[in-house]
């Protein structure tokens, strides 16, 4: 859906983005990581035409990108900026309408849309289609930037650090919600972020950046268990222990793991992870969990003990 071969940047001879490339699938999520200033906005913003490259090309959808007009790209790409972008001027309800109006669509349509939208995003309508982006908190400000980019059903998404204004606790809420999120189930996406286990959250790939370049792309298991030099090894070093829970899912496993009895109720999925079984079994005090999957119909039990052999099992054969 997209591919981007060999971009660069440079801002009056200093290079923000050096000869940069990676393709994402349809319907995947590519998230770019790294610290700050290490050129992610940069990239996102190459790809829908509010920066344009010094040298490199990009084709979305079969297209190259410098062929169509800007505006019109823009039309089809949906994008969350850094710092939300709403417009001040605009109540909520008006800035959600801005591309379906310039799409032309009839009144009743956008309005059913935009309080869909709201609806999806947790926000009463009654209560916010009428605010204004400075009555709003900066969580609620994202949400409304979501529902805006989303507004008419873009195939492509940008997010530059969509969580970045909320806290700890209510960030990890805000982005099981977006996983779960039909609207956003067959989007390819685009998401910037400095937090790595947001990108390990949500990312099908990573691309890990430093300094205007690339320094690895793979997925959060090959990050976390193949790192390919020494700034991807150190990178991870602080958290390791959490990311490889976290990279490791229960379908990955599954042959591992005992049945569960007939009957047991399970709480969680075999595509959620290690790390997402021992939060729950620690947080509901549980000393067992049993896990479906879905594609086999069959339910495996998890307790601490088996997931801390697997785990030791696997790392000892690497
Ligand atoms: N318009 C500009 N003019 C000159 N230099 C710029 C411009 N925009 C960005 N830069 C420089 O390019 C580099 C990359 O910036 P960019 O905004 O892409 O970083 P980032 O990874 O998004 O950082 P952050 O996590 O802080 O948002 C930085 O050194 C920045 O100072
Ligand atoms: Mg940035």
């Amino acid at each position: 859906m997209i591919i981007a071969q060999n971009i660069s940047k440079d801002f009056n001879g200093i290079q923000a983005v050096k000869d940069i490339s990676f393709q994402v699938k349809e319907g995947q999520t590519l998230v770019l990581l790294g610290t700050s200033g290490c050129g992610k906005t940069t990239t996102l913003k190459i790809l829908n035409r509010l920066i344009e490259p010094s040298s490199g090309a990009v084709r979305i959808n079969g297209e190259d990108i410098f062929s169509l007009k800007p505006e019109m790209l823009r039309r089809s790409i949906g994008y969350v900026s850094q710092n939300s972008g709403l417009f001040p001027h605009y109540t909520v309800a008006e800035n959600i309408a801005i591309v379906p109006k310039l799409l032309g669509w009839d009144q009743k349509k956008i309005r059913q849309r935009s309080e869909d939208l709201l609806r999806q995003l947790k926000l009463s309508v009654t209560e916010y289609a009428g605010k204004y982006p400075d009555e709003l908190s900066g969580g609620e400000k994202q949400r409304v930037a979501l529902a805006r980019a989303l507004a008419s059903d873009p195939p492509v998404l940008l997010m530059d650090e969509p969580f970045g204004a909320l806290d700890p606790i209510t960030r990890a809420a805000v982005q099981k919600e977006f996983l779960e999120l039909p609207e956003l189930k067959s989007k390819t996406i685009v998401l910037v972020t400095h937090d790595v286990q947001e990108a390990f959250a949500l990312g099908d790939q990573i691309c890990l950046m430093d300094k205007g370049g690339i320094m690895q792309t793979g997925t959060p298991k090959e990050l976390i268990f193949g790192p390919e030099n020494e700034f991807s090894r150190n990178f991870f070093s602080h958290q390791r222990l959490q990311l490889e829970l976290s990279a490791l899912k229960f379908k990955d496993i599954w042959k591992e793991l005992p049945d569960a009895k007939r009957g047991s109720e399970a709480s969680l999925e075999s595509a959620q992870s290690l790390w997402e079984g021992m939060e729950l079994l620690a947080e509901n005090n549980q000393e067992m969990l049993s896990v479906i999957n879905a594609d086999t119909d069959s339910v495996k039990e998890i307790t601490i003990q088996t997931i801390q052999s697997v785990y030791l099992e696997i790392k000892r054969n690497r």
